[in-house]
């Protein structure tokens, strides 16, 4: 069986990127794959977090999990500072990581640029070494993400295959899966920017706890352009519409041509209005379902305990494995 790991932090409120980029993609596989899904509470300290805040969030985002269809019968669900071996490897690994390479990350440039040098944390530059670890200690064959993770799973290979040749053959090259539509949802209110957990402006996302009205506000303000063409285009200028678009296709599977001719002769504000509603449609068994697992907490946690027994089962013994090739004596 192919062996899948992905990963999602609880930084905050999962939005309608998180779900087409990532999530769904998790869903849809789950039958014929063997799954790990892990909540990356340690990367999400990279960043400070407060923490009831934070334990909040970790439940919130198991329960959501499960609410998109992720099932613990299928899958391995589980929280990463649960299973040890996550962040013991990573100290080896960063240990065989050229600093040049995490500079060189895209992600850490944005959000190290945001912050002033004095309060960017080692942490921020080490992320990437800790995903890795998070991706090879399952010998994952795939890992399905949106694109802004597609230079991480590269650097996540680059290491393996350092670590391999130094040590000897030890890691599977997992490869990035990424969806062909909604792999980069952009921000509503800038359609230059991705959607991103941390904007905070009100019409920035729709997030899949988010009521119908609160929806229809959002794509209401989505910013569009002053033409009045509904094309898909890489057009600077059509940022906005083609978001819009993209939505649609990856939440009605339709094909690009019956689309466009599905809007042909008709106004921005009616593809903003038919959006909202097949958003609406896609979120409304989602958010029932959050009701009935937020509402039972103990049934939460024993997804997460049999998780993380599953994931270590899985986590310890490659992680023995690696210490052994780097020349550690292993506790007799
Ligand atoms: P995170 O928590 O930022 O995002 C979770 C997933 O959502 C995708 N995503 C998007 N997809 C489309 N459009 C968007 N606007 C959008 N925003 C986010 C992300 O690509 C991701 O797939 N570093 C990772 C978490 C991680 C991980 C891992 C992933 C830790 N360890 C191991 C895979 C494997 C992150 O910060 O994702």
């Amino acid at each position: 069986k192919v062996r899948v790991l992905s990963g999602i932090q609880p930084s905050g409120r999962l939005h309608l990127g998180n779900y087409l980029g990532a999530i769904r993609q998790w869903v849809q596989g789950q039958d014929e794959k063997e799954n790990y899904f892990c909540i990356v509470d340690l990367h999400a300290i990279t960043v400070w977090q407060d923490p009831d805040k934070l334990r909040a969030q970790t439940r919130e985002l198991a329960a959501l999990l499960l609410a998109c269809g992720i099932d613990p019968q299928k899958s391995t669900l589980f929280i990463q500072s649960h299973v040890r071996a996550h962040a013991e490897t990573q100290w080896i690994l960063g240990c065989v990581t050229p600093l040049g390479w995490l500079y060189r990350m895209t992600q850490f440039k944005a959000k190290s640029e945001k912050e002033k040098q004095e309060s960017v944390s080692t942490g921020l530059l080490t992320y990437p070494v800790l995903q890795a670890a998070d991706i090879l200690l399952y010998d994952a064959d795939e890992v399905p993400v949106g694109e802004d993770q597609k230079q991480h799973i590269e650097l996540t290979r680059d290491i393996a295959q350092r670590f391999n040749h130094l040590y000897g053959e030890t890691f599977k090259l997992p490869k990035a899966v990424i969806p062909k539509s909604g792999a980069r949802v952009m921000g509503f209110d800038d359609p230059t920017k991705k959607m991103s957990k941390s904007e905070v402006g009100e019409y920035h996302a729709v997030y899949l706890t988010d009521s119908p009205d609160r929806i229809r506000k959002v794509l209401r303000r989505a910013v569009t352009d002053s033409g009045r063409e509904i094309i898909f285009s890489d057009a600077p200028e059509k940022a906005g519409v083609n978001n819009l678009l993209q939505i649609y296709e990856s939440l009605t599977g339709k094909s690009r041509e019956e689309i466009e001719a599905h809007f042909a002769g008709k106004g921005y504000g009616d593809l903003k209005k038919e959006v909202a509603e097949v958003i609406i449609e896609a979120l409304r068994p989602i958010q029932e379902r959050y009701q009935v697992y937020a509402q039972d907490p103990a049934e939460l946690d024993r997804v997460l305990a049999i998780g993380a027994e599953r994931a270590r089962a899985v986590a310890e013994p490659k992680a023995e494995e690696v210490k052994r090739r780097v020349g550690f004596v292993l506790p007799k």
